[in-house]
């Protein structure tokens, strides 16, 4: 059976840097309340006229080049976003055509803040079952333009950003190198403690003038439940992958947790009793862009040359749904 390498990086973030001394002109907010409860100094936004899309396709790019490959040797995508372009199609297909690659499939896949890791238990299957060789892994999101900007909103506004990160995955002959396993969980008991409820279809109709009066359509969490429920998760998460192989937490070399808060990573290495040189944040530039986090600080930390063939690399997720997730991967 084949085993899948990570066999190239990428990472597109929009040009527009929004700063918290920004958001304070927006809401009743500072910049002192967002660094220390959040680490976040900055974000990117999309302009008008950006789609997810357009970032998907510019860090499967960086990603294709990375490898070495062009697009046409990708025989499957796997994208995961909880903020597609369209309600349908999903952000998959238009991927797919702005890559030139009609033909092959697209799977559209929701997991929220855990949809990489998601993605890549999905993609590791299609490899693993020899259906494809190649696949494309993309997290995609653009959070922005759903946010409440008032002083209502402002515990959700001043979290997210925009942006998109992918890998190209790639049978290789089986071995120890690649990836060694991914873990799932999911429980929907908390489904509204962080969501949208508005547009939804079964609301009738889907979108009405009264949702948006009320604000719907915003996004909005019980931000203490969530941070309770992630610094529990994400370790058992990551005890559990390594229990799977007989390893411990001292055998990581590298440590890309979902940036949600720096506050919750900081809990999560602490726990695993890890390094600063072993944990990869980058939240403070960047703030959480969801199914895009764990990408973004992948291409950026193979880009500083953090990881050296061999070494064991470790990810983690936890996010709305709630959906958590852990994946080690033999560089
Ligand atoms: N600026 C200033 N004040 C804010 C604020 C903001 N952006 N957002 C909330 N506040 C206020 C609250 O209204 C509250 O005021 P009150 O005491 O007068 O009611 C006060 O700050 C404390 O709010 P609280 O929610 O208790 O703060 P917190 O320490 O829990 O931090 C979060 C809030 C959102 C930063 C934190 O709960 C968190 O990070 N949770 C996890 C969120 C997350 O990661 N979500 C995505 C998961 S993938």
């Amino acid at each position: 059976m084949p085993s899948t390498a990570i066999i190239g990086t990428g990472f597109h973030v929009p040009d527009r840097v929004v700063s918290n001394a920004e958001l304070t002109g927006l809401m009743d907010t500072s910049d002192e309340w967002i660094v220390e409860r959040t680490g976040i100094r900055e974000r990117r936004w999309v302009r008008e006229g950006e789609s997810g899309a357009d970032l998907a396709r510019r860090a499967s790019e960086m990603a294709l080049e990375d490898a070495g490959c062009e697009a046409g040797e990708v025989e499957a995508i796997v994208l995961a976003t909880l903020s597609p372009d369209h309600f349908f199609p999903g952000t998959g297909v238009f991927l797919q055509r702005e890559l030139g690659l009609a033909g092959i499939p697209s799977i559209d896949l929701r997991a929220q803040c855990s949809g990489f890791l998601y993605g890549l238990q999905v993609a590791d299957a299609l490899i693993r079952s020899e259906q494809y060789r190649t696949v494309l892994l993309v997290g995609v999101e653009i959070q922005s333009t759903g946010l409440d900007l008032s002083t209502r909103g402002r515990d959700m506004a001043v979290l997210f950003g925009d942006g998109a990160g992918a890998a190209l995955l790639e049978a290789i002959d089986g071995g120890d190198r690649g990836v060694l396993s991914t873990h799932l969980w999911a429980d929907g008991r908390h489904a509204e403690t962080l969501w949208a409820e508005s547009p939804s279809a079964c609301r009738h109709p889907y979108v009405s003038a009264a949702d948006l009066d009320a604000g719907r359509h915003y996004p909005t969490m019980d931000g203490r439940d969530v941070f309770r429920h992630a610094t529990r998760r994400m370790p058992e998460a990551v005890e559990t992958a390594l229990e799977a192989h007989g390893l411990a937490a001292s055998d990581i070399d590298l440590l890309v947790p979902h940036q949600a808060n720096l506050r919750i990573s900081q809990m999560v290495q602490r726990r695993l009793g890890l390094p600063d040189e072993k944990v990869v944040n980058n939240i403070e530039r960047y703030g959480n862009t969801t199914a895009a986090t764990i990408p973004i600080a992948l291409a950026e930390a193979v880009r500083a040359g953090r990881l050296e063939p061999g070494d064991l690399l470790c990810m983690v997720a936890f996010g709305s749904g709630f959906t958590w997730a852990s994946a080690l991967v033999r560089w």
